[in-house]
């Protein structure tokens, strides 16, 4: 199984965001939060910022969608280039009509769930999405900690799509740490975006390859 670490810039320092993507040049991809102060209560950036990432970014795009009207907003972003554009299942009115009109840009497409949000409600998807994010903390803001019965979320989610759709990847936001990602990556996580555990690092390149060491281990256990 590949793995994945995503570092969110949503812990970068916004006034220095191209020597922040420079930092993080091991990465697999750069985790974009965008929140609207209405789905989340936090407000990040929107269409114009990501633009500007697009055409700075060496590495591929993982645009994070926290925000309302996703019937509108999440084409506008896969039009930007970007490599994925995940969708808040409680957001999004159009499930598959959003799903499809995003795939037809060529990005990939993601659905993501918040903590209280069952696994059932989003089965219907699965096999129509690239991969499927399960949020480990409230969804707003980094720094928060892992919620533990975000565990046994991700198992009964990674035995569903094994049966439905293998090639889905399974990805985690919130609260990964080198303390939890090994029990996490043995759950069944493929990706990990990681915030705080990154940029908050004297040396990102380093939590970075820890990460993926410690997540390679857990997904052999
Ligand atoms: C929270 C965001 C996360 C956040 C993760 O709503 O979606 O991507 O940046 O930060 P950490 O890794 O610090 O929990
Ligand atoms: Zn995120």
């Amino acid at each position: 199984m590949s793995i994945r670490i995503q570092p969110s810039i949503l812990s970068a320092d916004f006034a220095n965001l191209e020597s922040e993507f420079a930092s993080i040049s091991s990465a697999d991809g750069i985790h974009v939060d965008v929140m609207d102060g209405h789905f989340v209560p936090n407000l990040t950036f929107g269409l114009p910022v990501v633009k500007r990432m697009q055409e700075i970014s060496a590495l591929p795009l993982d645009v994070h969608l926290m925000i309302e009207d996703l019937d509108y907003w999440a084409v506008k972003y896969a039009e930007l280039g970007v490599y994925s554009v995940t969708l808040h299942f409680e957001s999004v009115k159009d499930v598959a009509g959003t799903i499809d009109a995003v795939k037809a840009t060529g990005s990939r497409v993601g659905l993501a769930i918040k903590p209280a949000t069952p696994i059932s409600s989003i089965e219907p998807y699965l096999s129509m999405v690239d991969q499927v994010l399960v949020m480990s903390v409230e969804p707003g803001f980094g720094g928060q900690s892992f919620i533990p019965a975000s565990i046994q979320k991700i198992r009964d989610l990674k035995s569903l799509l094994m049966e439905v759709s293998p090639s889905t990847w399974l990805q985690v936001d919130g609260g990964i740490s080198a303390e939890n990602i090994q029990a996490v990556a043995s759950a069944g996580v493929d990706t990990f975006v990681a915030g705080s555990a990154v940029f908050n690092s004297d040396k990102p390149a380093e939590s970075i390859a820890r990460l993926r060491a410690l997540a390679i281990l857990g997904a052999q256990a």
